[in-house]
């Protein structure tokens, strides 16, 4: 069973991850401004894995019999100058992210809840992938995008990434 301070923080994480979700959207939407289906495909992979990060959280609170009310989501930004600011928002978002889950980290300590630092273990290197999957792309960004044709081949390789997994069952069958 969780403590009521740990279940409420838990419940506060799926918000984050489903509105990280919605922006992820978001962003993929912008995509049809920039003409860059590369970027709406990336996006809405990215989305799905937010949204299998927020199955994660709930599971894990249904297993400790703490229950889990969803709120309204904010209306995410409608539109970004660029790209190259898509992808700087997006390493921001990341790296609020990775602060509320240290916050998770640190209340589940608090609290001497090993079961809970435990599961969050996994969010901790996720969050390392996150902000590095970001930082390469906006990296990528800057060294290709203003030679001619740069977006495109930023664009190629943003389409190459591999399909999300199914939210509901993110764990690859063995
Ligand atoms: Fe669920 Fe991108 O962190």
């Amino acid at each position: 069973m969780l403590a009521k301070k740990m279940e409420t923080a838990l419940v506060h994480q799926v918000y984050e991850e489903m509105y990280s979700f919605y922006l992820y959207l978001a962003m993929a939407e912008h995509s049809v401004v920039e003409g860059m289906p590369g970027l709406r495909h990336w996006m809405q992979n990215q989305a799905l894995e937010e949204l299998s990060h927020a199955v994660k959280f709930m599971n894990y609170i249904a297993g400790k019999g703490g229950k889990v009310e969803l709120k309204a989501l904010q209306a995410p930004p409608k539109s970004w100058k660029s790209a190259k600011i898509i992808f700087e928002e997006a390493l921001k978002h990341e790296q609020h992210i990775t602060s509320c889950i240290n916050n998770l980290v640190d209340t589940a300590l608090s609290l001497k809840d090993h079961a809970t630092a435990n599961f969050l273990n996994w969010f901790v290197a996720e969050q390392v992938e996150e902000e590095a999957n970001a930082q390469a792309i906006i990296d990528m960004i800057k060294l290709t995008g203003s030679a001619p044709g740069g977006m495109f081949i930023v664009d190629r390789e943003l389409a190459a990434r591999p399909a999300a997994l199914n939210p509901l069952n993110p764990t690859p069958a063995a």
